[in-house]
């Protein structure tokens, strides 16, 4: 390729690489960068603290992977649209495959969305505290967060629908992390109906609840569903969500994803999973019924307990500091999460585990509050 010519490209010496570390843009330069929680490589651990599920995943993965993994399959691109996945979830979900996205995880699903929706000096809307990758998209994009903040019971505003010049894309989790609370169907429902962008709901721990917002993409134009295989599924490290849409949207949404951003092992594998409907039942209510006997246990040892809607239960401690049993589990071999909410508090989110993990989390706790 020739040289470029000064003609090329205009003199600009703010912004010239002469060596040294490259220049990013200015807004990637000051952004904070998303922090997920600590995934230690080795060791024996007790992880309560990413809302993995503890129970290893439906056996009709490892054989589709491994059935995937034969022949010449790999060798040869994967499906671009995940098609398998979208015809057995449609059918789950009760729409047509072209209403489904399939991304590599729903992180990538709602990177896609940001994308889409949300240009460089535009908004986003977000409650406070929820999931702060959100705030990281937009900040990606060069757009502005606008976050409201829940009331103390953990509602929101009406004021979450109110127009703003700009504001081009809303997102609430339900349930939301890290409260494990939900919202109702009925005012999100109203919210997205007053909102002037689209309302995502995004549904990564909807398994575990009493409802979800599936039918809301049909009740009103502007609603679009997320949802994870990584929690429910027991599919974390796979890598795969995705999102529920009407097909105009889905169009517009598949231009701004990668080419093939599901290969062809994780569409095989979720296929599978979601085909297993008898495993994600029984799971589910054995994460259930360890999750009320969590929420019980944290109550008896003095914690306030949110009564949870999601595979984690979001505790606070009125007398004892969250950073010091936090740390104190730690060095016990147990991680769960201390998150710090600036302007709003701290406390703890503990993923629901195995009953065994459960019982080494409190009987561990009830000491480390005896001597804090
Ligand atoms: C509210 C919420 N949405 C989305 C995600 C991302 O899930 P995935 O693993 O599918 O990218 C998480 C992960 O913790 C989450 O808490």
């Amino acid at each position: 390729m020739a040289p470029a010519s000064s003609a090329d490209s205009p003199a600009d010496s703010d912004n010239a690489f002469s060596g040294g570390t490259p220049p990013v843009r200015p807004d990637i330069a000051a952004l904070a960068p998303y922090i997920p929680g600590e995934q230690p490589q080795g060791g024996e651990w007790i992880k309560l603290n990413t809302n993995e599920n503890p129970y290893p995943p439906s056996p009709t993965v490892a054989e589709a992977i491994r059935e995937a993994a034969t022949g010449r399959r790999l060798a040869k691109y994967p499906d671009p649209l995940a098609t398998s996945f979208r015809v057995k979830m449609a059918e789950l979900l009760g729409v047509e495959p072209d209403w489904i996205l399939c991304g590599n995880g729903s992180d990538d699903i709602l990177t896609i969305l940001v994308r889409s929706f949300v240009g460089q000096g535009e908004s986003l809307r977000m409650p406070y505290p929820s999931y702060i990758l959100y705030r990281t998209l937009a900040g990606i994009q060069g757009a502005r967060c606008h976050e409201v903040s829940f009331e103390t019971d953990w509602s929101l505003s009406p004021a979450f629908a109110a127009s703003r010049d700009g504001l081009r894309l809303a997102v609430i989790p339900n349930p939301n992390s890290p409260s494990g609370t939900v919202l109702r169907k009925e005012w999100l429902l109203e919210v997205a109906e007053q909102l002037p962008c689209p309302l995502v709901i995004d549904e990564a721990y909807a398994d575990f609840a009493e409802t979800d917002c599936v039918d809301l993409v049909r009740a009103c134009e502007k609603v679009i569903v997320t949802r994870s295989l990584s929690k429910s599924y027991g599919l974390a490290g796979l890598r795969f969500g995705f999102a529920v849409a009407r097909p105009e949207v889905i169009t517009q949404l598949t231009k701004v994803k990668d080419s093939y951003n599901c290969d062809t092992l994780s569409i095989a594998a979720a296929t599978a999973a979601v085909t297993d409907t008898g495993w994600l039942t029984e799971t589910r209510d054995k994460i259930l019924a360890t999750r009320k006997r969590l929420e019980a246990a944290l109550t008896n040892l003095g914690f306030l307990a949110q009564p949870s809607q999601a595979n984690f239960v979001w505790c606070t401690h009125p007398q004892k500091s969250h950073k010091a049993i936090y740390e104190a589990l730690k060095a016990e071999g147990i991680l769960v999460r201390w998150m710090n909410f600036p302007s709003w508090g701290d406390g703890l989110r503990i993923t629901v585990g195995t009953d065994e993990e459960i019982d080494a989390f409190l009987a561990a706790v009830a000491a480390i509050l005896q001597r804090l």
